[in-house]
Formats: structure tokens, sequence, C-alpha cells
């Protein structure tokens, strides 16, 4: 009760394909995220989903029904925003109520499931409050009760933690987590955050320029992409990428190291480098250093190191986490 299926999405506008054929499962209960640099095409795919858009060519399939040419309304989808689009005049709760009201539910049934969503949100004492008198974090978590409280097949979220601080951020995340796991509902989820990809996701599709570059679990990102483009657009800091001639890789046009499989020494290693810059983040410190062979590269080192600019050093990358291009940028397997 919640699956989709994408079947050769297009969409332009006027000349400009934004969806260049996107094909996409999602299952039951899954959390799938889209992730990709700004002006990728997320909104609008997430958009096509839920019927806010018309697509040019392809098909939308949810459970099984094809339903590319049916209205937003009749979809069984939920969306939250970014922004959160809340009524001012209204109390949370109106808020919360107002969708099922307008679709004729019970007053009861609507009391019933809006206590169950505010429990589920910790937003029981803010009932009676106006959106003016809550918190961004707090008025997020009304619009994500107003999308919990029609009981949708598919919860669609755009960036919905972009306008937060921090420290909400996070918290928000967690919860968005824990309510994935109490609704098995099926959830998507576009963010250009990698970190929440990373976190939230069982699995993460990565758009590029309008076309999915992978699809994998977020580890498998991480330890097997599929290409330089999400080589460097998962993990931070970014991978390191160096041209293959000039550390003795005659195949591969790119080697790839991820900075946390860098480790440095003062006496020996396999390039000399220059310290250029250190930053001491508490539990990591992240050295850039300038190599003659490999150019700028940076290392990320578990704990606090106490390595100085200018410094001569060398880096040795871990043998077993080397990621090797071709003149394509595609992984060699
Ligand atoms: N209504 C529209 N008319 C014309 N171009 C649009 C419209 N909406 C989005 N675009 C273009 O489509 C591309 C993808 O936009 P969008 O889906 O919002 O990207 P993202 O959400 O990944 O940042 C962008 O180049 C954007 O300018
Ligand atoms: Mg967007």
């Amino acid at each position: 009760m919640g699956s989709l299926q994408l079947k050769s999405i297009r969409k332009a506008y006027g000349t400009h394909e934004v969806l260049k054929g996107i094909d996409l499962e999602v299952k039951d209960g899954e959390f799938v995220i889209f992730v990709g640099p700004s002006g990728c095409g997320k909104s609008t795919l997430l958009r096509s989903i839920a019927g806010l858009e018309d697509v040019t060519s392809g098909a939308v399939i949810i459970n099984g029904k094809e339903e590319t040419l049916t209205p937003p309304a009749k979809r069984g989808i939920a969306m939250v925003f970014q922004s959160y689009a809340l009524y001012p005049h209204l109390t949370v709760k109106d808020n919360m109520g107002l969708g099922l009201k307008q679709a004729g539910t019970a007053r009861d049934e609507i009391e019933k499931r809006v206590t169950r969503a505010s429990s589920m949100l910790s937003l029981e004492q803010y009932l009676a409050r106006r959106p003016s008198e809550l918190s961004g974090g707090q008025r997020q978590r009304v619009a994500i009760g107003r999308a919990i409280v029609r009981e949708p097949e598919l919860f669609l979220f755009d960036e919905p933690l972009s306008n937060l601080d921090a420290a909400l951020r996070v918290q928000t995340r967690l919860e968005i987590a824990r309510l994935h796991r109490s609704l098995k509902a099926t959830m998507i989820y576009v963010t250009h955050d990698q970190v929440e990809a990373m976190t939230l996701a069982d699995k993460i599709v990565v758009l590029n320029a309008g076309a999915i570059e992978q699809i994998g679990s977020p580890m498998q990102l991480y330890n097997r992409p599929a290409n330089v483009f999400v080589a460097g657009f998962i993990g931070s800091p970014q991978m390191n990428f160096i041209p293959g001639d000039r550390v003795g890789d005659g195949q591969a046009k790119t080697v790839g190291i991820r900075p946390e499989h860098l480790t440095l020494s003062r006496d020996s290693g396999t390039w000399k480098a220059k310290t250029v810059h250190v930053e001491h983040l508490g539990a990591d410190t992240i050295v850039y250093l300038e190599s003659e062979q490999c150019g700028l590269i940076t290392a990320r080192l578990f704990g606090e190191h106490k390595y100085e600019p200018d410094e001569i050093v060398y880096a040795t990358p871990d043998g077993t986490h080397i990621h090797r291009f071709d003149a394509n940028d595609k992984a060699i397997r």
C-alpha cells in the first residue's frame, strides 16, 4: 500500500528538458531520498509524482495503477514543503484538521486523527496556539502533522528542514526517522544535503541535470560510487581526485581517495606534501595539503593532530579504499 513506479518520466519547459527519462521503483514502506545539486530537477520530479506538474511523457504508477493523469487530491499522497504554508489565523489543531474537514470527514474522526498525530509529534500542548506563536521547528511539525492525519500511502517531502537552524535540523531529522519507523509509510524525501540523505534513506537516488546518476543504499554509494559525479557528491570533505598517470595508474583516468582514507606521517609515506591549512574540529582534524605529485589533497584524521601550516608531511592512501575511474568517468570494477 504505497509502492511507486516511474517509467521514462520526461518533463520539458519549452525546449528546456528538466527530467530526461527517469525510471524508478519504490517499494512499499521504503524511505527514498532524491539528492542532487540545486536545479537538477528534484522538486520537479517530486511534483510530478504528486501530480502538481504534468509530465511531458512517461508513466506514474502508484500501487500498481497508472495515475499519470490523476489529479493530485486523488493520488493518496501528502506533501510537505520547505515553507510550512500554514494558515496564520487558524490554531494548530484546525490547521492539522482542515484538509480532513474540507474532505467531509466526520468530526470525531478528525479529532481522533489530530490527537494521534499531535502525540506522535509532541505537539499536544500547542494545539490551541496559532502558527505565529510557534518556533520554526514546531511549525514544520504541524505541517508534517497535517500530512499524517490524511493517512496517505505516500509521503513526499521537499527539503522540509532547509528553513531550520542546524540544531533543529538534527532534531527534526531524528523525528522524521522515528516517524517513518512508526508509520511504516512510504516516504520520498528531497534534499540537497548529503548528510540528511545518508542518515535517513533506505535508498538514495542521486540526480544530476535531470538524470539519475546512481541508485543505492547510503553505504553502496559511499563504498561503490558508480562514477566521478557520485563519488564527489557523497562524502564530506569531498573525495580527492588525482589524475591516474600522476600516480602510476596507466588504466584509470582518475584515481579517487576519500580524505578519511589517507594517513599522514612526518617521516615517510607515499606522497610528499606540504600542509596548507589545518582545521581542528575536535573529533577530527582536516589537513589540506599541496603535493607536487597529486596537487591539492585533503586528509581527514580521527581526533586531534598538531599539524601546522607549511610542514612537510607524507600522505599514504589506504590501498583497500582506492576508487578508479575510466575516461568516461565511470568506475572501473
Ligand atoms: N515552472 C518552470 N518553468 C520553467 N523552468 C522551470 C520551472 N520550474 C523549474 N524549472 C527549471 O527546472 C530545473 C529544475 O528545477 P527544480 O526541479 O526546482 O530543481 P531542484 O529542486 O533540484 O533545485 C531548473 O533549471 C529550473 O530553473
Ligand atoms: Mg527544489
